[in-house]
């Protein structure tokens, strides 16, 4: 087989890979699949001109490559005068972030797909980049194939963000779907998510809310112009969630949604990952299976959604590949360079608003008794709190594995979440409590 190539026209682009799993394949695909409408589109050829990958000898891959191709050598790779755009595709930080940090040092342009590089060292990769003049593009790292990087950093460039509400995790967003529509079991459709290629290499990273956090913090630099501590934004994962909360949800006129939710407060900024149940009228609400969504609330716009694949081969692999051709177009202009990444909006280090200070409606579960005063007491501590409640149902069904009598559900109006959280305790602490109260957070 011939080096991939994308284009015919005279002047080559020369690109490297880094990795060669699902988006990598993807990518080389792309490059074959739409070799004629990319060379119309840039002018050039996009050529690889090599794929680093750990197995060269590896039997079974994705997408079929000349094999003289590949290498382990990285360094040889990041050193080749005949290669202009690095694309990273290994994943995790530690070896991403000493490769992308070589290529730039070489004066090569990065294209990445990793958003827990840029989420924990984009500081000094942007810095770096910006020193050596290169280009740093990352649509893929948020969204998939949601050009939502472009919308933020071109679209809305006139615009002040104010907040955003997104469905980044492809994998939670499918596994909550099936488990409502479906009841499949939430390990077997985990499993079918792996294999369909949405998944992390670590899983665990897409239920426990990890990715999404990753992806929040690089959406809040671009918003919010905030560097944060990624590693400290609260999250809370999908696999704590119980059927029952599904059919509440529903009752109360909400669906659960994996949500990140992040807030300029000036001096700090909220951001947040966690299920979530938003209003069925929301067209979040409507965001299901692998699909990703971002509402967008600015000044001047309002309210904008942007909606499409999140995750999975090809839709990734797009991402990807537009950045390849943007970086060459840049190249072919001689622009490449000339919008340093971090200073399209200056950023700076902010610290997240401590999550006692979020104000939000909840979701609240007790399993307790069921004995006369047993709602009083519940109520009282929350008014005590200052948590003004707005609906409650009362199941007499017992809580499964606990010696409860009755299950109380009750949604408050906007609250302090530390009010809310205190007045949590005390009630577990009732000798009623059959179990310790569970709490979803409203987006209204
Ligand atoms: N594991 C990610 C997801 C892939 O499920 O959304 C895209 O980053």
């Amino acid at each position: 087989m011939a080096p991939v190539a994308a284009g015919g026209g005279d002047r080559e682009i020369g690109v490297a890979l880094l990795g060669l799993g699902n988006v990598g394949a993807g990518v080389v695909k792309l490059l074959e699949d739409n070799a004629a409408a990319i060379r119309a589109r840039l002018g050039a050829r996009l050529v690889v001109r090599a794929i680093a990958v750990r197995a060269p000898d590896k039997k079974k891959r994705l997408v079929e490559v000349d094999r003289a191709l590949l290498t382990t050598d990285i360094e040889a790779t990041l050193s080749r005068p005949d290669v202009d755009i690095v694309c990273e595709l290994i994943g995790g930080d530690a070896e991403a972030k000493v490769a992308v940090e070589s290529a730039i040092a070489h004066g090569k342009h990065v294209v990445t797909a990793n958003k827990l590089l840029l989420a924990r060292h984009g500081t000094a990769v942007f810095a770096a980049a910006e020193d050596k003049g290169v280009d740093v593009y990352y649509e893929a790292a948020v969204c998939g194939g949601v050009p939502v990087i472009r919308v933020l950093r071109e679209g809305l460039a006139s615009d002040r963000v104010e907040n955003i509400h997104g469905i980044v995790n492809g994998t939670s967003n499918f596994i909550l779907t099936e488990m409502r529509d479906k009841g499949t079991p939430f390990a077997e459709v985990l499993a079918e998510a792996q294999r369909l290629g949405y998944a992390e290499s670590d899983p665990t990273l897409d239920v426990s809310g990890g990715d999404a956090a990753h992806k929040l913090a690089v959406l809040c630099m671009l918003c919010f112009g905030a560097m944060l501590d990624s590693d400290a934004i609260h999250k809370e994962g999908i696999d704590t969630l119980d059927p029952r909360d599904f059919a509440y949800a529903e009752k109360f006129g909400y669906v659960v949604k994996p949500l990140v939710i992040g807030r300029d407060h000036g001096r700090a900024v909220e951001a947040r990952v966690h299920p979530t149940m938003v209003p069925a009228r929301w067209l979040l609400a409507d965001v299901d299976g692998a699909k990703n969504a971002l509402y967008v609330t600015s000044y001047a716009l309002g309210g904008s959604m942007y909606y499409g694949a999140g995750a999975g081969m090809m839709p990734t692999a797009m991402a990807v590949v537009s950045d390849l051709i943007e970086v060459a177009r840049n190249l072919m202009a001689k622009a490449a360079g000339a919008r340093p990444t971090r200073r399209h909006r200056a950023l700076a280090p902010k610290p997240l608003l401590p999550m006692t200070e979020i104000r939000s409606r909840y979701y609240l579960r007790f399993s307790v008794a069921d004995r006369p005063g047993v709602l009083g007491q519940i109520t009282t501590i929350l008014g005590n709190h200052e948590v003004s409640i707005a609906q409650v149902i009362q199941d007499s069904e017992r809580d499964p594995g606990h010696d409860s009598g009755a299950t109380v559900f009750v949604v408050t109006h906007e609250a302090r979440e530390g009010d809310v959280q205190a007045a949590l305790a005390k009630i577990a602490a009732l000798p009623i409590a059959a179990a310790p109260p569970r709490l979803i957070r409203i987006a209204e």
